[in-house]
């Protein structure tokens, strides 16, 4: 359908040339010693001997920490570092996550045990790499979100547990695999951290009545962040970054059943991203911004090129009005207030919208992701507060089919006679593609 626009297909060219090596300049000096993570053979936790691993390798820096492949280490208890310096932990066997919820969600609710993550490497890490394992086999962090899926009714889901809070400068994870969290998996933060080759997969065997509820794949506010080769299956954004966050590439992505490649604020600054060559199946949402009501803030130079969509709700969407569905929008909400969005860029993508509205995570009506004048023939939304909160506003090579198959709309509001965007703010077919 697309074969007259070979834009697209020198994107979409990118995405099938297999991928030999992922760049990722190194920080690692010389590691003075490796030092093997033992198994507990008195009791179940492995998280002591993760820690005294550590501190007698070194004393947290200048080591290498290796698991074992083909083991399995139960993190009974939250592991967490801080301050370290030159140091990679290689993950070749299995890391689980207790498979006890109500034991879980007791240790979460203990502060004085639980820092917020159920890994954290916190403080002023320099030279920290995470290396996992390229064998599908092992080296996964496993946490046992099916347990906790089906209780999204029954259960005030207060204690479910982070997964990972990693920060530092000269941050390297590379090849990390993780299977079944059971909510928000990776929070990154700081400067210079390189991700590469990441797989996600919070696949559940009931969508509907066990719904992977927030299993966002990557939270970010860092600045110099490069993520490059991702593959998830997961319930909520691929990766949700927003102010302070600056300098923040991500590229080569496969994700299925998304929220989204999602830029999100609600205050402070911030800016320069690019997402690129990325294919997006059977999703909820796509290409996406959220700017939260009644607050404001500054983001600029954010594009989103080279992304074919496929099966999804609404592929690309802008909306300037956002809340959380369990909160609903507050009484006071100074609804004049709304994001500062200027230089995005849409470019070089085909989208293709699904028939249905809605995934799993719809649990009220109208569902969460109501937009006003949505309809399964739109592909692309852009509603703006109005056109002095969206400046310089670019869309090039975009195709757009409805889920009849034939071309499909837009929905705009906000931006109406604004000229130079590439196409008008319209709601109907593009012009470019009538
Ligand atoms: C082994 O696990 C038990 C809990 O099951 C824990 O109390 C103990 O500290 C662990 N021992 C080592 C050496 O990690
Ligand atoms: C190990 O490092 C910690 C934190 O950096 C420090 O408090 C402790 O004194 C060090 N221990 C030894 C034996 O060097
Ligand atoms: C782990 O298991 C695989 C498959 O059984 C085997 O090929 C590999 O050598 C094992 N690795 C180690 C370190 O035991
Ligand atoms: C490690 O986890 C993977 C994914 O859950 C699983 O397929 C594999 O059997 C596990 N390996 C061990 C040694 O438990
Ligand atoms: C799960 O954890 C709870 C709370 O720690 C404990 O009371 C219960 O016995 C555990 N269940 C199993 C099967 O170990
Ligand atoms: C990425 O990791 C997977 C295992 O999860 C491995 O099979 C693959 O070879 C890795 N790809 C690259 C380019 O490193
Ligand atoms: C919640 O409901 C699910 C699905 O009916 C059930 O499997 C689970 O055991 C329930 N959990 C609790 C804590 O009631
Ligand atoms: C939860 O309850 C709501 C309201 O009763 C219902 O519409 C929804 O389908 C339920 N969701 C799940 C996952 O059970
Ligand atoms: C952006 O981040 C990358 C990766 O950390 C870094 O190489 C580059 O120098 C940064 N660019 C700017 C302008 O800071
Ligand atoms: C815009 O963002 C891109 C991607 O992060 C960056 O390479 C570029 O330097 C930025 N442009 C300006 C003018 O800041
Ligand atoms: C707008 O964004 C584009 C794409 O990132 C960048 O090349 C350009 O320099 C930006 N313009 C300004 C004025 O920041
Ligand atoms: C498109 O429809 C929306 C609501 O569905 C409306 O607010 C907006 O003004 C319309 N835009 C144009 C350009 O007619």
């Amino acid at each position: 359908m697309f074969v007259s626009r070979p834009s697209l297909l020198a994107g979409l060219g990118l995405l099938t040339t297999s991928t030999t090596a992922y760049f990722l300049p190194e920080t690692l000096g010389t590691l003075v010693t490796s030092c093997t993570v033992p198994k507990n053979t008195t009791g179940d936790d492995d998280t002591p001997s993760v820690a005294a691993t550590l501190a007698a390798c070194n004393n947290g820096s200048n080591a290498q920490i290796v698991f074992r492949a083909n083991e399995t280490y139960n993190l009974l208890t939250p592991l967490s570092f801080r301050d370290l310096t030159n140091v990679e932990f290689v993950f070749n066997g299995n890391l689980s996550l207790p498979d006890n919820v109500t034991y879980v969600e007791s240790v979460v609710g203990d502060s004085t045990i639980y820092p917020g993550h159920w890994l954290t490497f916190a403080g002023e890490n320099t030279g920290l790499t995470l290396t996992g394992s390229q064998d599908a086999r092992t080296g996964w962090f496993i946490g046992h979100g099916e347990l906790w899926w089906p209780m999204v009714n029954n259960t005030s889901n207060d204690y479910r547990p982070h997964f990972f809070s990693i920060q530092g400068t000269g941050v390297r994870l590379r090849d990390l695999k993780v299977y079944n969290p059971v909510a928000w998996t990776f929070s990154l933060g700081g400067t210079d951290i390189y991700m590469t080759n990441t797989t996600l997969d919070a696949r559940s065997s009931d969508p509907i009545n066990a719904y992977p509820f927030n299993t966002d794949g990557i939270d970010t506010s860092a600045s110099g962040l490069v993520v490059d080769g991702w593959v998830s299956w997961n319930g909520d954004d691929v990766l949700n970054v927003a102010p302070p966050a600056t300098n923040v590439t991500m590229r080569n992505i496969v994700a299925y059943g998304t929220h989204g490649v999602s830029v999100s604020c609600s205050s402070g600054t911030g800016g320069d991203f690019l997402f690129e060559n990325a294919v997006i199946y059977d999703s909820l949402l796509g290409a996406r911004f959220k700017g939260e009501v009644g607050t404001t803030c500054n983001l600029s130079n954010v594009t989103w090129r080279n992304f074919a969509i496929f099966n999804t709700s609404y592929p690309i969407h802008f909306i300037e009005n956002y809340y959380d569905q369990e909160t609903g929008i507050p009484s006071d909400t100074n609804t004049s207030l709304a994001a500062y969005a200027s230089n995005f860029t849409w470019s070089n993508i085909v989208a293709f919208t699904s028939a249905d509205l809605q995934d799993g995570s719809c649990v009220s009506d109208p569902c969460w992701t109501y937009t006003e004048g949505e309809s399964s023939q739109k592909s692309l939304y852009i509603m703006c507060h109005d056109a002095a909160h969206c400046t310089d506003f670019h869309f090039d090579d975009i195709v757009l089919f409805g889920a009849n198959g034939k071309p499909g709309e837009m929905d705009c509001t906000g931006l109406e006679g604004v000229e130079g965007m590439g196409i008008p703010c319209t709601n109907g077919t593009l012009p470019t593609q009538q």
